[in-house]
């Protein structure tokens, strides 16, 4: 197993989200649009430079063996709870990776944030996503159906809860 950390993002990183993020194995079980537009990534670490200056989201890149590899945000919802979106570049699964990345912005969020607990959906359909989650201590909490105007409109979601 190599090493894994995260940093923040940075501008050096948007060719590889371009690249990793237009994958369909990435957009079916995420919000990512797909076909992924040409100049999305650019335009992705704009908006999300601008929430972490405001302090709302925390956008961080996945390192393995210092190679990009994928990324995690952590995002505040509620006073004292944070949230985490991750993606893992697909020739990066399997090998221990987003539970690690998972565990490592959970630190951030707790020691810099001072969250007291994490809230995080994933699809049903996605259980790779369930097990990173479980590993790290989140316990399910309950299923629901995905409302309207989301890309995934109608399909069943687990919500996943970690109180510190
Ligand atoms: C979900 C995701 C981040 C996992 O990353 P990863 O680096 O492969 O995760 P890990 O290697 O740490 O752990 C994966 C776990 O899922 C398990 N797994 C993989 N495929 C599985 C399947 N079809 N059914 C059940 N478990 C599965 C693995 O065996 C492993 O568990 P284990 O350690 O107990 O054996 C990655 O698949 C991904 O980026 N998917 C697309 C984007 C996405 O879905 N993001 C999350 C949105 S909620």
């Amino acid at each position: 197993m190599g090493q894994v950390r995260i940093r923040m993002i940075e501008e050096k990183d948007i060719p590889f989200v371009q690249e990793y993020v237009s994958k369909e194995k990435i957009a079916d079980t995420t919000n990512v649009p797909h076909p992924y537009p040409k100049y999305g990534a650019r335009l992705w670490y704009k908006i999300v430079k601008a929430k972490r200056e405001k302090g709302n989201l925390y956008p961080f890149a996945i390192l393995y063996d210092e190679e990009f590899a994928g990324s995690i945000s952590v995002r505040k919802e509620d006073e004292g709870t944070g949230a985490i979106d991750y993606w893992v570049a697909p020739n990066f699964w399997n090998k221990g990776i987003g539970t690690k990345a998972v565990h490592k912005a959970i630190d951030f969020g707790i020691e810099e944030l001072k969250f007291k607990k994490f809230e995080t959906c994933c699809l049903v359909d996605n259980p790779s996503s369930g097990r990173v989650l479980e590993k790290n201590g989140f316990k399910f909490v309950k299923e629901f159906q995905i409302k309207n105007n989301n890309k995934h409109e109608g399909k069943i979601a687990n919500l996943y809860r970690l109180e510190i």
